[in-house]
């Protein structure tokens, strides 16, 4: 991806988001051979990674230079506390750890393109998985100019959005729970296809945020067998109510209220079941 550059080398500088592995060795010696100069950008994202042996690597190959950034307290702050608020999952199982990372690696890749004057980026993602669009997405998003680590096992992100769940479940109403929850499977498909700088990300990233603003407690789980169970809930925003739900104690509630309501739903269920027995005159 060109920009304007006024570096010395030949060709220009490159930043490449290295790994240490073998794709991304590759890719550096092969950038040397092409005249770039590489700057090797590693993120520490808390996977455990022999840092200092993957510089004396890079270093060893040829790289000009390699940036080590600590970018836990970022991801933590700015993308997974988003998931969470969100409750993203997707396609009901995947919690979407890597796909959360990526754009977080992305904003500090062009950050510091910009600090270094570097015109090129370079990573080793293929396009077998999603990562190089993420990747690349997230680029031209930020910049209208990686050897991929999956990790797809995210026991934090599991824990947290069981008891965010459940907290929600305690504090949002019900239909605006609804409405949220096809949010949030928009985001996810957002989020999954390398989307996280877009207008509409931004868009339901503004209606998960004020989904949120009752959204407070306490909740104590039980890990067991790679499992969380939630054992008790509390919070002072909570909409439970103990006399409401009480059989013993009526409240507001009155049975004749329901009459209506009843009469108005079995009107309708009446001629559902009137349609059945002309279709099933006609057919038999
Ligand atoms: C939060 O609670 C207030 C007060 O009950 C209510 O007016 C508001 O609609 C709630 N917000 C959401 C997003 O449900
Ligand atoms: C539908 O058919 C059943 C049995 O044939 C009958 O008892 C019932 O009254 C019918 N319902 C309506 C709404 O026509």
């Amino acid at each position: 991806m060109e920009r304007k550059s006024h570096s010395s080398a030949k060709r220009g500088t490159v930043i490449l988001a290295y790994s240490g592995g073998l794709d991304t060795s590759c890719i550096l010696v092969w950038l040397i051979e092409e005249g770039y100069d590489v700057i090797a950008f590693m993120a520490d994202l808390g996977q455990k990674e022999d840092f200092e042996e993957a510089r004396k690597k890079a270093l060893k190959l040829g790289a000009k230079k390699v940036i080590i950034k600590d970018l836990q307290k970022e991801l933590i702050e700015d993308f997974v506390w988003m998931a969470v608020k969100a409750d993203l999952i997707y396609e009901d199982r995947y919690l979407l750890g890597t796909s959360l990372a990526r754009p977080c690696i992305v904003r500090a890749i062009v950050n510091i393109a910009d600090e270094t004057d570097a015109g090129f980026v370079s990573h080793g993602a293929t396009g077998k998985g999603n990562d190089q669009i993420r990747f690349e997405l997230g680029i031209y998003a930020l910049r209208p100019n990686l050897k991929s680590r999956g990790l797809y096992e995210t026991p934090g992100l599991t824990i947290l959005r069981e008891a965010h769940l459940d907290l929600e479940a305690l504090c949002m109403d019900r239909e605006v729970r609804r409405i949220k929850a096809y949010i949030s499977h928009k985001m996810a498909d957002q989020v999954y296809n390398g989307f996280w700088f877009s207008p509409e990300f931004e868009y339901a990233k503004y209606c998960i945020d004020h989904s949120q603003e009752n959204v407070t407690g306490q909740v104590q789980l039980k890990l067991y067998k790679g499992k969380a169970y939630i054992r008790s809930r509390s919070s002072p925003r909570s909409l439970y109510n103990q006399d409401l739900v009480s059989m013993d104690i009526q409240g507001n509630y009155e049975p004749s209220d329901a009459s209506g309501f009843i009469r108005v739903n079995s009107l309708r269920l009446a001629e559902h079941r009137r349609v059945l027995n002309e279709t099933q005159k006609l057919t038999s």
